[in-house]
This record gives structure tokens, C-alpha cells and sequence, in this order.
């Protein structure tokens, strides 16, 4: 979405964000994988939270208003797979089937450059634009740590 919203004048986003969306092809597919063998289930059955799909309303808006703003949501998601799901995956395998933890395996394996990139990206913008990525980063890290607080609070995890 945010490649068709980028104007002819910005090759970078243009072409970064379609490396992005080749990069996150079949991922959907992984989540959906890990359920069904975590508990033989689909995902069909599991509820979605309302604060989930606050979260995908926030980014959808955001694209909508200008493409750079992904992002103030893209980048605090990296920087928390960067920064956390190694050790993660390292807890989880203890206790569950390796096979079961594509999700974060996958995004553990990640480049971990795609920080650094987002970065590059954010200071090739104008002061107001960067104004606007930092309040969807701090929109995004808020309401991600919200549907953290919501699943542990559900799941007693
Ligand atoms: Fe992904």
C-alpha cells in the first residue's frame, strides 16, 4: 500500500517498500502454521481482541494520510524483533516444538539492518513528516504493548 502511495518522485519508498512486501511474503501463513500445530486448531477459533484491531485501524489510517508514516509503525516492530526475539525464541523451544515456533523464528533471521534502513529512511524526511513518523511510532509501541497487556491478561500468561 504504501508503494502505490509513494509518488513517482520517491523511487527509495517506492522500491524499499516492495522489498518489504517480498521480504514479508508468506508470514501469514507461519502464524497460521504455529497454531495448528501448538494446538490443532485454527485461527478461526481464536478470538480477536479489540485492541488488535485497533492497532491494524491505527496503521491503515496512517497509510492513508502519507505513506513515509509506516514507518513510525514499521520501526518499533523491528527494533522489538531485534532486540527481543532471540532470547524468546531461545525460551520457547524449551517448552514447545521447534516446528511450532516459525513466527518468531523467521523474524529472529530477519535482517537486522532493516533498523538502520527505516532510520535512513526517516531522516530523508522534512521536520514535519519525521514529527508525524514519531507520534505512529509512539502510537504503534503503545498499542502494541496494550495487546501484550490484553493477551497476558486473557491467557494469564
Ligand atoms: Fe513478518
Amino acid at each position: 500500500m504504501a508503494a502505490g502511495w509513494s509518488g513517482i518522485e520517491d523511487r527509495k519508498l517506492f522500491d524499499g517498500s516492495l522489498k518489504h512486501l517480498k521480504e514479508e511474503e508468506g508470514h501469514e501463513f507461519a502464524a497460521v502454521d504455529d497454531i495448528r500445530i501448538l494446538d490443532g486448531g485454527s485461527i478461526e477459533d481464536y478470538r480477536r481482541y479489540g485492541i488488535t484491531g485497533a492497532l491494524a485501524q491505527v496503521q491503515f489510517e496512517n497509510l492513508l494520510r502519507n505513506p513515509y508514516y509506516l514507518m513510525g509503525t514499521i520501526l518499533p516492530l523491528e527494533t522489538l524483533v531485534v532486540e527481543t526475539f532471540r532470547p524468546i525464541y531461545q525460551r520457547l523451544i524449551k517448552v514447545y516444538p521447534g516446528e511450532a515456533c516459525k513466527m518468531v523464528k523467521i523474524h529472529m533471521d530477519d535482517d537486522p539492518d532493516h533498523v538502520a534502513k527505516g532510520l535512513e529512511q526517516i531522516e530523508r524526511c522534512g521536520p514535519d513528516v519525521r514529527k508525524e513518523i514519531l507520534s505512529a511510532y509512539d502510537q504503534t509501541a503503545e498499542l502494541y504493548r496494550l495487546m501484550i497487556q490484553v493477551i497476558r491478561e486473557n491467557t494469564g500468561a
